[in-house]
């Protein structure tokens, strides 16, 4: 059983007792009323209105666990007395909270533990100097990009506005200009870091490099992070939007984004991500082809079969700033709304695409007619996965150096989103059976890849093994020394992790 799935069992099936009063924590005040102590006006407890506020903003229903207590530091001093204190409670467990829009239950937060929401950390300053914007590690994408664009200058970032800069950025992160730019991760100058010791570190090229390298990819596993230092770059407006399509487009739209990840048109200025759709209340089948090209007057050709797909329902193309886009693709959540997503990776074939449409669209069709009732929304989205950064500023996601795999590979997210809570299981085993069916064509086919991403992975998928022996065991190298103690493994219970 892989780490992560153990450890969700756990912290979603022992009760808080175990956790609170085991060994030392017994003869201490409990680490709420020490937290609360230090920081009063930081520390909100069940029944009160900050409490509330921070966990109905939790994306989905899932993750809506309730600690015992919620902690808001705002300055990463504040943060350092809080890993000081629950250093000493070190039977507590607890969990780092960025936008909360990973889907995962247990990731961001946790059920009678502590939850340290980083949200008020938000301050995003371009004041320094040009070259780098520092962004508060609880910042959403939405206020960086209003930030930087105001001077003229972009950042790689997330594509939905209200998603977290502290997970997005952690676990790589794919935006607009990624395939010429590469992983948000690698756009990050310096990440500063408290530790499990309490202090409060730089982790860049030059300083704590291993560190610095861990943290791109390795998430909450050595610190947390309380501001990124990101690059920013000249960049105007972008050209590109959304086209709407029915489903009798299926076929061409899948062949047009077989064309474009042949590696000989490759644009590194251009980025697709298309998503297919099934309504099962409207019983509608539909798919959304997005594109983006960062010169608006540059020539469109490795997109021109993309664009000739039709008929087209709606048409949204124009240009606009990169933080514009990210606004208006917010997709509307039901109140209620579930959901579950898994990932896998693969080289463009000629036939993988539609064997692949085939195996979700079956799923799909099946788990509509099982839970009619449950407001299920079945989508799943293809995209390219970023190049690796130079060998000389590496990351922990594994790829050579000299890899282009931003040429030929996709990347492949299923997600569905639903209501009722008892298709939860049966979907857990749909969402893993179609990686897995699609793993099983794709080793036939010879184009199965190691990588999974781990910002769209299940959590039951082994995520930091997929990047590869050497790089987990740089990371558990990493962790060992500057985690002895082993808080972001045995405390830090959500995430994936690097114990096996
Ligand atoms: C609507 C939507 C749009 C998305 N768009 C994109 C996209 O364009 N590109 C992309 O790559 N991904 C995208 N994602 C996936 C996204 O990267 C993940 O959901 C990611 O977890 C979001 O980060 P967060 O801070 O909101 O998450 P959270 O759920 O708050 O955190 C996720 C994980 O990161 C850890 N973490 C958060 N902050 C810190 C910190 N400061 N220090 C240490 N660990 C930390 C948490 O402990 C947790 O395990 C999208 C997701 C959604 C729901
Ligand atoms: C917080 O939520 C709980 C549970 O839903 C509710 O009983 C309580 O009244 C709420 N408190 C405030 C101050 O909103
Ligand atoms: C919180 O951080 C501020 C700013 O560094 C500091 O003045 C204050 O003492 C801190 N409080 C605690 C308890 O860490
Ligand atoms: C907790 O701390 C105590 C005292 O320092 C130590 O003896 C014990 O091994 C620690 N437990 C864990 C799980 O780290
Ligand atoms: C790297 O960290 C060191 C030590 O804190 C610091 O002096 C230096 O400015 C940092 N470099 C960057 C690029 O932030
Ligand atoms: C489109 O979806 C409808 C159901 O919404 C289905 O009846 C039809 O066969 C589908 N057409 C194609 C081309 O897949
Ligand atoms: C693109 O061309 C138009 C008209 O030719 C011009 O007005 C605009 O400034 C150009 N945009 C960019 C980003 O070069
Ligand atoms: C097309 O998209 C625009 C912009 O998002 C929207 O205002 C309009 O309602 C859409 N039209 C249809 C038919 O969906
Ligand atoms: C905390 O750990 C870091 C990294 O190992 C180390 O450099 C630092 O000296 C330690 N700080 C204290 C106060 O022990």
């Amino acid at each position: 059983m892989p780490s992560s799935r153990l450890c969700y069992f756990l912290t979603t099936l022992i009760p808080s007792s175990v956790f609170l009063s085991a060994g030392v924590a017994a003869s201490l005040p409990s680490p709420c009323t020490s937290l609360s102590t230090v920081l009063p006006a930081q520390v909100f407890f069940p029944g009160t209105e900050g409490y509330n506020t921070s966990i109905s903003s939790y994306r989905y229903v899932q993750t809506r666990l309730l600690p015992a207590c919620i902690v808001k530091p705002r300055y990463a001093q504040n943060v350092s007395k809080i890993v000081e204190i629950l250093g000493r409670h070190n039977s507590t467990r607890f969990a780092i909270r960025g936008g909360g829009h990973n889907v995962n239950p247990g990731f961001a937060n946790i059920e009678n533990g502590v939850t340290i929401d980083m949200r008020d950390m938000n301050t995003v300053d371009i004041s320094r100097h040009g070259e780098v914007v520092e962004v508060g590690a609880g910042a959403l994408w939405g206020h960086v990009y209003d930030v930087v664009e105001q001077r003229g200058l972009s950042i790689l970032g997330g594509r939905v506005a209200s998603v977290g800069v502290g997970g997005l950025t952690t676990g790589g992160g794919i935006s607009y200009l990624s395939p010429k730019r590469g992983w948000v991760c690698d756009s990050v100058k310096n990440f500063e870091v408290v530790l499990s010791n309490s202090s409060i570190v730089n982790a860049n090229a030059t300083s704590e490099s291993s560190l610095f390298a861990a943290l791109k990819g390795g998430q909450n596993n050595f610190g947390i992070v309380t501001r990124f230092d990101l690059k920013t770059f000249p960049q105007g407006p972008i050209w590109g939007g959304t086209i709407t399509l029915s489903n009798a487009s299926d076929t061409a739209l899948l062949r047009a984004f077989t064309m474009f990840k042949d590696p000989s048109s490759f644009d590194p200025h251009a980025h697709v991500i298309i998503i297919f759709m099934y309504d099962v209340a409207q019983q509608s089948f539909f798919s959304l082809n997005n594109m983006w090209h960062s010169k608006p007057n540059g020539s469109k050709k490795a997109l021109q079969g993309l664009l000739n797909v039709g008929p087209q329902i709606n048409n949204t193309i124009g240009v606009a700033y990169a933080g514009e886009y990210a606004k208006i693709s917010v997709m509307p959540v039901p109140q209620n709304a579930r959901s579950q997503w898994a990932t896998t990776t693969f080289a463009i074939s000629p036939t993988i695409l539609f064997r692949v449409h085939k195996i979700w669209r079956s799923a799909s069709i099946r788990l509509g007619q099982k839970f009619q009732k449950a407001n299920l929304v079945s989508s799943y989205t293809i995209q390219s996965v970023p190049p690796p950064p130079p060998g000389s500023r590496p990351n922990s996601l594994g790829f050579s150096p000299y890899a282009n795999p931003e040429k030929d590979l996709v990347n492949f997210l299923v997600l569905f989103q639903y209501e009722d809570p008892k298709a939860t299981q049966e979907l857990q085993d749909s969402i893993l059976g179609i990686i897995n069916e699609i793993d099983k064509i794709a080793e036939v086919e010879g184009i199965k890849q190691r990588f999974k991403y781990l910002n769209y992975a299940h959590w039951h998928q082994d995520i930091l093994g997929s990047y590869g022996q050497a790089s987990l065991q740089r990371m558990q190298k990493v962790a060992k020394k500057y985690d002895p103690v082993g808080m972001f493994q045995n405390q830090v219970v959500g995430g994936f992790k690097l114990a096996p």
